[in-house]
């Protein structure tokens, strides 16, 4: 039986997640565990493929290290017994300030693929942003979902395939849509070159058709403009949001142009190396757009002081990738369940040990300096 099938095995039985592995206990206690889990039934190539960064993976450090440098205030004597996490964003209420980033292909990690990241969204009431290049169709995930989906943009060169994939969006239900402007072209990816990465057997980019095997460049847009974007607007009344900014004058630009909202997003440091962490932008780009538009943030978010600290600084809510993928790798839908159940635990503990019972709250005040 190979661990994959074992592991199945077990979780079909309702087995706790605290199990044994080579007669060690396993069980996930945080995000970060997901991905030593997932590394051991998914396979090398998938495993380099998400976990990697660009080149030297220096920003994919900086991610992470940025949010480990900020200290919270601790306050105490405050009656926390009652936390309000929901929130609002776009007309949609939050239970909780947390999304699922679009990542491509989940058949990668599991055969369910993003049937079963969309039923554990739909379980844990999150939003779901489907990628373009998902590796189920969204007519067939929205039939599984029961909560609010998103769609991530990659505008092809061909408008009419671009009007063509907003429509069937549209018509699934999504609610928003994120066009991701930080990707005109691929980034540096040692890993992948390195791991031989391509697109396996049985795994394709189901809402677009590309040749057998083919990967990057002609999904991608290394002519998109201002001026086709904004043509990408006209297309719906649904909200577009911008997915990939970092410049607090790009932000300004998205807002003057009448965005719906930005994501201080660096592509989980996918794309371009030595760029700053997201939460380094992310008060600068707030400051900038001065509350016109939603700013949302994603990259290197595993805590939930990590989500805390970005509502502080003023983003209305955040995104995670890499730790859904490596839960929905472990254990399908109950992995991703089991991701977001924890990172909202977590994100509730750290309200209320810094005296927030309420989302509108908590700002500035909550940081050290
Ligand atoms: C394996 C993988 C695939 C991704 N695919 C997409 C994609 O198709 N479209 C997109 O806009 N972003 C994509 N991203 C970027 C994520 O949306 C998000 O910005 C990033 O993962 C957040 O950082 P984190 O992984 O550290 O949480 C991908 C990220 C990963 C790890």
């Amino acid at each position: 039986m190979t661990r994959r099938a074992t592991l199945l095995a077990l979780s079909a039985l309702g087995a706790s997640y605290r199990f044994f592995l080579k007669g060690q206990a396993v069980g996930p206690a945080s995000l970060m565990d997901f991905e030593p889990l997932a590394k051991q039934v998914i396979s090398p190539m998938a495993f380099e493929y998400i976990a990697s960064g660009a080149a030297d993976e220096i920003t994919l450090r900086a991610n992470r290290e940025a949010w480990n440098k900020i200290s919270l205030k601790p306050r105490v004597l405050v009656d926390v017994s009652r936390i309000d996490t929901k929130q609002t964003l776009l007309g949609q209420e939050l239970a909780f300030p947390i999304l699922l980033a679009p990542t491509a292909t989940h058949k990668l990690v599991h055969p369910q693929g993003e049937l079963a990241t969309t039923r554990a969204a739909s379980a844990s009431s999150i939003t779901f942003v489907v990628s373009t290049l998902s590796s189920v169709t969204i007519e067939e995930i929205s039939k599984a979902a029961n909560s609010t989906l998103w769609f991530q943009l990659y505008v092809q060169k061909d408008r009419s395939i671009t009007r063509e994939l907003m429509k069937r969006s549209e018509v699934a239900g999504c609610r928003a849509f994120c066009i991701t402007v930080d990707t005109p072209v691929r980034g540096v990816r040692d890993h992948d070159v390195r791991a031989g990465y391509h697109l396996p057997p049985g795994v394709q980019f189901a809402n677009i058709e590309t040749r057998p095997g083919e990967l990057g460049p002609q999904v991608l847009n290394a002519s998109l403009t201002w001026s086709d974007i904004d043509w990408v607007r006209s297309q719906t009344r649904l909200p577009v949001l911008l997915k990939g900014i970092l410049s607090a004058e790009d932000a300004s630009t998205a807002a003057k142009e009448g965005f719906a909202g930005v994501i201080v997003s660096n592509h989980g440091a996918r794309n371009l190396d030595t760029t700053p962490a997201t939460v380094e932008a992310l008060p600068l780009v707030v400051d900038k757009v001065n509350g016109q538009i939603p700013v949302l943030v994603d990259g290197g978010i595993r805590r939930g002081t990590d989500v805390l600290k970005a509502i502080a600084l003023g983003a209305t809510a955040v995104l995670i990738g890499r730790p859904y993928l490596y839960g929905l790798g472990y254990r399908g839908e109950e992995g991703v369940s089991q991701v977001v159940r924890m990172l909202r635990t977590e994100f509730q503990a750290a309200m209320a040990l810094t005296g927030q019972t309420s989302i509108a709250g908590i700002n500035r005040s909550i940081l050290w300096s």
